[in-house]
């Protein structure tokens, strides 16, 4: 197809006009100071993969703002995105920043925070009644360049070009002008809309990964979702990057940078909560990219094993009724994550888990799971009835649970998917109250009582009210 280089009747003609109206208002805000305005990125990228029939929901959009102005560096500290409500001291020299606040006083129910340190503007609607939840980054146009590798880019103003020439990949450095003269103008520096076409993910530069490794992740999880390939040179440079360590020395020597570390964990939340995961992961294993995790970290075949068994656990408990009593995983992703992690070596995993800042409960679950693996494992085929298994899992958290049924034989695995499904949801046919109604008095006696209420109905004692009744008469005599 030829380059469509006038996008402003499909702009127009496909987004919703409550976003059109953002977006025109926007670069009213922009033109009226001399500024030009682009949307750039994913939103270009998207809208010209779309169904051209269709309108599209952008949620994500983001623009930068074009306007020679030298940011001074040594001014900008807040790493952090801050609120400007609850930091009224973060810097405001960013153009992007300037043209957020306007559009904040034509959308007061907007709430504006701004990334202080990269001079960027996020403006960010929940729920409104016209505009649904949207995300709007403003950022001024800039280069970025390294002090040294992976570390985190340093800022100063300059041409959109730049700005394009230091993005991830040439589907992600296209541009539509907003302002006049030419707005609609689509500009493609790099060959993005040549690489749309051939459906090939590459990057604009050979450092690309070396600069952010992030970008491996970023390539793996672009190629699987828009079935594109990772152009041959491209995947030669990920390889490279991989195999020179800058990874491991990234995230685990003195140019540490907890930013780094957090976009890898959004990257990886990212691939494991899409329901491509699967190819993903196989994609990233391929390329050895899972040593980014940790050097030692390997896509062996019975990761794989592992990951598909998690996968039929993972649909079996996701329609999570509101009402069901059946426990749920509410965070599949870290789920995945988790089996990941387990393959490492314990000494290793806690530190990895706290490099990728996951929560502490699951740092104590990956230390412990050896320990509790091994015992579960030999007294579980040891266990004679019912009310023994639960004995035995009842005090386990259910993804401890699962990351042991993964990594057990059959056998144990399949009784602990049943303690899961079945046994952990049994109850018995009286409970406390029942009992103070049949005049026992609450006491230390009274939980040892329920306990070998609930035994007895597991091993299929008491399946009734009346046996539960005539089982207590027969052991427990009220006094
Ligand atoms: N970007 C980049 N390098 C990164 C992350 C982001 O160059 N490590 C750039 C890309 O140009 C990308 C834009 O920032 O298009 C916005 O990033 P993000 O919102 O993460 O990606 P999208 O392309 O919008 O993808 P998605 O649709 O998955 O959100």
């Amino acid at each position: 197809c030829p380059l469509p280089q006038v996008m402003g009747k499909m702009l127009r003609e496909r987004l919703t006009p409550q976003l059109w109206r953002v977006l025109t208002t926007a670069s009213q805000a922009a033109q009226k100071r001399g500024w030009h305005l682009y949307l750039v990125g994913g939103g270009v990228r998207d809208l010209l993969l779309a169904d051209p029939t269709k309108i599209i929901e952008l949620q994500d959009i983001d623009l930068v703002v074009d306007k020679a102005y030298p940011i001074p560096l040594k001014s900008l500290q807040a790493d952090s995105i801050e609120s400007l409500e609850t930091s009224p001291q973060v810097p405001e020299t960013g153009a992007g920043v300037e043209l957020a606040r306007e559009l904040q006083q034509y959308y007061p129910n907007v709430r504006l925070q701004v990334h202080g340190r990269f001079q960027t503007a996020a403006l960010l609607w929940h729920k409104d009644p016209e505009l649904g939840s949207l995300w709007i980054d403003i950022a001024t146009a800039r280069t970025e360049f390294y002090p040294y590798p992976a570390a985190n880019p340093e800022v100063e103003a300059s041409s959109i070009r730049q700005d394009l020439y230091r993005r991830d990949f040439t589907i992600n450095a296209l541009a539509i002008r907003l302002t006049d003269p030419r707005s609609g103008t689509l500009l493609d520096f790099f060959g993005g809309w040549r690489d749309l076409e051939a459906k090939v993910i590459r990057v604009l530069h050979a450092n690309s990964f070396i600069e952010d490794p992030t970008r491996i992740y970023r390539a793996v999880r672009f190629a699987v979702r828009l079935g594109f390939q990772i152009e041959s040179q491209t995947e030669s440079y990920i390889r490279y990057a991989l195999e020179s360590g800058i990874y491991t020395r990234s995230i685990s020597g003195n140019h540490k940078t907890p930013a780094l570390q957090t976009r890898l964990k959004s990257e990886l939340k990212y691939i494991l909560q899409e329901n491509y995961w699967k190819p993903a992961l196989q994609l990233l294993g391929d390329l050895g990219a899972l040593r980014c995790i940790h050097p030692t970290l390997e896509f062996t075949e019975e990761l794989w094993k592992q990951m598909r068994l998690v996968d039929r656990c993972l649909k079996r408990f996701q329609p999570p009724e509101e009402s069901s009593e059946q426990a749920v995983i509410r965070e599949p992703w870290q789920l995945l994550l988790e089996v990941l992690l387990a393959q490492l070596a314990p000494e290793h995993r806690a530190k990895v888990a706290e490099n990728l800042q996951l929560p502490d409960e699951s740092m104590t679950r990956l230390q412990r799971l050896d320990t509790r693996n091994q015992v579960i494992q030999s007294r579980l085929s040891q266990c004679k009835s019912p009310s023994q298994i639960v004995q035995l899992l009842q005090n386990e958290d259910l993804y401890t649970l699962i990351l042991i049924a993964v990594q057990s034989p059959r056998v144990i695995r399949k009784l602990i998917w049943n303690y899961i499904t079945k046994l952990s949801q049994i109850q018995s046919p009286l409970n406390g109250n029942d009992l103070k109604k049949m005049g026992y008095k609450p006491s230390p006696k009274f939980k040892q009582i329920l306990d070998r209420l609930l035994a007895a109905t597991l091993d299929g004692e008491i399946t009734t009210r009346p046996t539960a009744e005539a089982f207590l008469a027969e052991k427990f005599p009220v006094n």
